[in-house]
């Protein structure tokens, strides 16, 4: 499992970059929002992002019609090499879904929550698929029945053909809310987990490293005094 950190804040991602195990970077509307975001500086922004990471970084068309969209996404694929467009799962995104990749573009086919849904973006040629985890739990459903059904559903076809550039089709465990949430992604065979920075950190964190440390620092000073 690869992991990408879902936040537009330019700290978070220098630091979770800097720990050495980031893949990518996924943003959306509400998270550029959070950061005090401008329209304006918004190509701007998904620049430093990719200058700081060099795995995929997913920006997000807002647009509703699928010439803008698809005018969207040739701008944001020119920001950078890295650059994956974001589209929701609707029938305007399916359609400038097959435009983009047809083109080399690469798509991140986000808000998907049905396995219809995320078998007709793999056939639309997305080259990632963001199935959602903790909006459905927000309405006491199990997010991870339907990403484990996702993964399923999508690991019995080869989507590899409909993808840009021939590359495998990758699903990203998205709308993360606990470490639990990633190691269940994790075992299921998610191919990515996209996390908040503070989920990052608690997958870090176990008491029993915490105690361990904590005894081994101590034996070692028994050791400077011996
Ligand atoms: C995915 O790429 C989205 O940005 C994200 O995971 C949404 O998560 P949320 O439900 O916490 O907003």
């Amino acid at each position: 499992m690869k992991f990408f950190l879902d936040t537009a804040d330019l700290n978070e991602i220098e630091e979770a970059a800097s720990w050495g195990a980031l893949a990518g970077v996924t943003t959306n509307p509400s998270l550029y929002a959070k950061i005090g975001g401008k329209v304006s500086d918004f190509q701007n922004h998904i620049k430093r992002i990719c200058d700081i990471v060099d795995g995929p970084v997913s920006a997000e068309s807002v647009a509703m019609t699928r010439d803008e969209i698809v005018r969207d996404g040739r701008e944001l694929a020119a920001i950078a090499p890295n650059v994956v467009v974001k589209i929701p799962t609707m029938v305007e995104g399916l359609a400038a879904t097959r435009i983009l990749a047809d083109e080399g573009i690469p798509v991140n086919m986000t808000l998907c929550f049905s396995v219809p849904q995320a078998l007709l973006a793999a056939r639309a040629g997305a080259r990632y698929i963001s199935p959602f985890i903790g909006r459905f739990d927000d309405i006491s459903e199990d997010g991870l029945d339907q990403l484990e059904n996702v993964v399923t559903a999508i690991g019995n076809y080869d989507f590899t053909p409909s993808t840009v550039n021939g590359e495998q089709i990758e699903i990203i465990a998205a709308s993360v809310r606990s470490a639990n949430h990633v190691t269940q992604a994790a075992l299921m065979g998610a191919d990515i987990a996209t996390v908040p920075f503070s989920v990052l950190k608690k997958m870090v964190q176990h008491p029993l490293t915490d105690r361990g440390l904590e005894t081994f620092l101590k034996d070692w000073e028994k050791v400077q005094n011996a």
